[in-house]
């Protein structure tokens, strides 16, 4: 499968109007592993002269596509299912490589995104139109009828980060093509290899060309450029608020959809059951390093019960395991790059100097920050408020559960929070006055089922995604109004 996008020399190139083609620039981009910086493949930087001619063929192609009926676009996306489950080893084994993600996670990403475009289609064929009629306004008749429909907005651009280079690609893609619009896909550059092989598969499953596309290349250098491009009709960007929020402020009359950063907390009240919510808070802060979105990112624990809640999470976190990804199953795995750790130990460095009590970890081996557990985090201290995107959890003792609900919610951030309680008056009082998105009620934060809607408040995005939402996005309403005579 995948010697179509590789010449035997690591050079990856990129699906441009049904082709597989390199730069002409000739300028490559080194993909080294984050395990042991091996060169893992290279990808073309693209030019802007080839995002001209990208996103004009995507324009094209959109036509063709959009006239084709629901049900064939719906058999290519279960074809394409069935090939992400086929070559989910294949793929997991770039994944590994390229994002450092554990085997078991990087399989079940695969599967969930073979899952989520299954669902794709299956939603889109039970989505349908209405008729309104005119006569339930005043003042008009019978005789008028709005015929509303969905139609393709046209050419998106879909722009993933690296922590789920398939999945958080493909659920941008697959509800945009089963809308009928096409697809030019920017992946992060780390994870660009996963986002050449997504496009390959759905080659194979039988998009048409020029349906699906991919731009490799740096943000930095050409993410303004496409971003801007007037061929562009709809926006779908996961990533950092910072990169968000320049995308917002630099385009016009483009509608966007964005899942951005978070720094959700776990709230834990006196009446909880603690082994249910320290399981919970280690799974949530420490998988894949704590590089997710939804991880839980603090602890507001009620201060009565805060040493019991302390003694358990003590406990679990000397108990995950420290891994090469490329060897053995575990749960921390090297962070993304350097410039991450590094981010990482300023932080922890600030809460150590600040007087945060280091409960376990601390330690640093290159990219690999060892699990880390702070006690006594206050709220003088950057760990408090800023997204560490590594596997370092702060908790904070809190008062009483007005005072978790404040420090949640002076955050910049508000994509979700969880409460732990044994008292569902506790839990509405709490989930109803947090700022976020979702709340979860005696679960980690996180973002499936997939059908379900997720998305985030002030600094963690605009608008809705899950698949039903997903497909509503990428689509506007068209009335046509029958006048009869
Ligand atoms: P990032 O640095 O913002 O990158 C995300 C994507 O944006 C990459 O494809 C990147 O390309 C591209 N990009 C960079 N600069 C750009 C520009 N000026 N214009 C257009 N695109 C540009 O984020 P990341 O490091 O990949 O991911 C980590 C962050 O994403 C965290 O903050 C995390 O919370 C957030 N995240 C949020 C969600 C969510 O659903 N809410 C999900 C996953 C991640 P390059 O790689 O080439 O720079
Ligand atoms: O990193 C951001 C993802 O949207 C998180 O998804 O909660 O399934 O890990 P997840």
């Amino acid at each position: 499968m995948f010697s179509v996008t590789n010449d035997g020399n690591k050079n990856f190139k990129n699906l441009v109007n049904g082709k597989w083609v390199s730069s002409e620039s000739n300028n490559f981009i080194d993909i080294n592993s984050p395990i042991d910086n091996s060169l893992v493949g290279r990808v073309p930087a693209m030019t802007k002269d080839e995002v001209d001619f990208i996103i004009k063929g995507a324009k094209e192609a959109q036509k063709e596509w959009g006239k084709i009926t629901l049900n064939e676009r719906a058999e290519i996306l279960y074809k394409a299912a069935d090939l992400f489950v086929e070559y989910s080893e294949e793929i997991a084994e770039i994944m590994i490589r390229e994002i450092a993600k554990d085997r078991k996670s990087s399989i079940s990403e695969v599967v969930r995104t073979a899952d989520f475009i299954r669902f794709t289609a299956d939603t889109a064929k039970n989505m349908s139109g209405e008729s309104i009629p005119g006569d339930t306004f005043p003042g008009y008749k019978r005789n008028k009828i709005s015929v509303v429909n969905r139609v393709p907005l046209g050419v998106v651009l879909a722009i993933s980060p690296f922590n789920y280079p398939v999945n958080l690609a493909a659920s941008k893609i697959a509800p945009a093509i089963i809308a009928g619009n096409s697809v030019v896909l920017k992946p992060a550059t780390q994870g660009s290899l996963c986002g050449i092989y997504l496009a390959r598969i759905f080659e194979a499953a039988g998009v048409p060309k020029g349906v699906i596309n991919t731009i490799t290349g740096r943000g930095s250098e050409i993410g303004d450029y496409i971003t801007t491009h007037k061929g562009i009709d709809f926006i779908n960007f996961t990533g950092s608020s910072a990169v968000g929020e320049r995308i917002s402020k630099i385009t016009t009359m483009v509608p966007l959809l964005m899942e951005l950063g978070g720094k959700d907390a776990a709230i834990i009240l006196k009446d909880a059951d603690l082994e249910l919510a320290a399981s919970n808070i280690i799974a949530g802060a420490y998988s894949y390093s704590g590089q997710r979105c939804t991880a839980v990112k603090r602890v507001l624990v009620e201060e009565e019960i805060a040493d019991a809640l302390v003694e358990k999470l003590k406990e679990k976190v000397a108990k995950l395991k420290v891994v090469n990804p490329l060897e053995e199953q575990g749960d921390v795995v090297p962070l993304i790059n350097t410039k991450s750790a590094d981010f990482v130990c300023e932080l922890m460095e600030d809460a150590k100097e600040k007087g945060a009590e280091l409960l376990f970890g601390g330690k640093r081996e290159g990219n690999v920050i060892y699990p880390t557990l702070f006690d006594k985090v206050t709220e003088d201290m950057r760990l408090a408020w800023e997204e560490p995107f590594g596997p370092v959890l702060p908790i904070m003792r809190v008062k009483d559960r007005d005072e978790a609900i404040r420090i949640s919610n002076e955050s910049e951030y508000g994509l979700q929070g969880a409460v732990f309680t044994e008292n569902i008056d506790n839990a509405f009082y709490v989930a109803d006055k947090l700022e976020v998105g979702t709340v979860q009620i005696n679960n980690k934060t996180e973002r499936g089922p997939d059908h379900f809607p997720f998305l985030g408040v002030k600094s963690s995005g605009i608008g809705t995604q899950g698949i039903r939402y997903s497909i509503e996005a990428m689509t506007r309403l068209k009335g046509t109004v029958i006048n009869l005579r």
